[in-house]
């Protein structure tokens, strides 16, 4: 709560086009009011609004949706990850307030976008916390984040756990971190160590509610603290259909609000094939394509 609010001029447009009325001022009213929240469609408390007329506004508003002031924390934005067929796909970037889930197969390009992202979300004035269970090469970080490199990885907080009990301690550990302006949260990958324990039954089925466990209390970071929570995950081949599909379980399917499959498509180097398997808010089963290139992912 209190965080400063955001004001994008379209919402004056959007507000004059649903209501007969202009509502210019009511609405210019409601930027002062600290309560009100944007996620691409206009999230508000009416409770806390005072002046009658806005607070109409609201609620006969379609495209607003209410929501009780105990929910309410931070402002929902996008973070852009500079590859345009993906931030296009997904509405303009990476949304925040949720989980992002990526899977795909080895070399698919999953740690390429989230180092990505990092880099964007730093050069965007804010800080990323990388959990890291696959040893990242610095090298290609250097690489994706050009010459200003030193000083992006000076706000990249990355947290190296070993094994599960470790990755489970950092995740426990980034709410200590959260408001000191932290704008993304990565784990990358999220199902490595979660992996190992699938050949013995017990273990599985303790890994997997520890799993969906520590999901879940990045899901209530994200909401809290308006964060851009990014995990990758891992696949195994369906023998059924042959195709390959997320592990991990569906409570980790239903905790991801936006799950993006990447593809590599061996024909074409450096090409990979993106689709929507979910989303809040964009049609599922769109598909795109990018490059893998020595900058990043275009
Ligand atoms: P896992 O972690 O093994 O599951 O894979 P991942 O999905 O995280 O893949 P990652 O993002 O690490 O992408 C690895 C791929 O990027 C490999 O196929 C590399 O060849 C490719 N790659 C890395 N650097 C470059 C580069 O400079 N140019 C091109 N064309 N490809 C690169
Ligand atoms: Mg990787």
């Amino acid at each position: 709560m209190g965080k400063p609010p955001v004001w994008k001029s379209s919402l004056i447009i959007l507000f004059n086009s649903i209501f007969e009325y202009d509502y210019t001022q009511c609405v210019s009213g409601l930027i002062t009011n600290k309560y009100l929240h944007i996620v691409g469609i206009l999230y508000a408390v009416p409770d806390l609004i005072t002046n009658s007329l806005a607070k109409r506004c609201i609620l006969e508003t379609p495209l607003c949706r209410y929501i009780p002031e105990h929910e309410v924390y931070t402002i929902n934005t996008q973070l852009p990850s500079g590859c345009e067929p993906i931030d296009k796909m997904l509405g303009g970037g990476f949304e925040s307030g949720v989980i992002t889930q990526i899977f795909g197969e080895a070399g698919s390009g999953k740690t390429n976008i989230c180092l990505q992202l990092a880099v964007q979300c730093v050069r965007n004035g804010k800080k990323a916390v990388l959990i890291d269970t696959e040893a990242i090469s610095p090298e290609r970080f250097r690489q994706i984040a050009g010459e200003d490199a030193k000083e992006i990885a000076q706000n990249i907080i990355i947290y190296e756990p070993h094994d599960f009990e470790e990755q489970y301690a950092a995740v426990h550990e980034v709410e200590k971190i959260c408001s000191e302006n932290i704008g993304l949260i990565i784990v990358d990958s999220a199902t490595s160590f979660y992996r190992f324990g699938l050949d013995d039954d017990e273990t599985s089925i303790r890994n997997r509610r520890e799993l969906a466990n520590q999901i879940g209390y990045l899901h209530a970071l994200a909401r809290k603290y308006g964060l851009v929570v990014v995990i990758t995950n891992q696949v195994y081949s369906d023998v059924n259909s042959g195709s390959h599909l997320p592990i991990g379980g569906t409570s980790l399917e239903h905790i991801s609000k936006t799950i993006i499959q990447l593809e590599r498509m061996e024909s074409r180097a450096g090409k990979r094939r993106a689709k929507l398997w979910k989303h809040r808010s964009r049609p599922e089963g769109e598909i795109c394509e990018f490059t893998i290139t020595g900058e990043g992912i275009r």
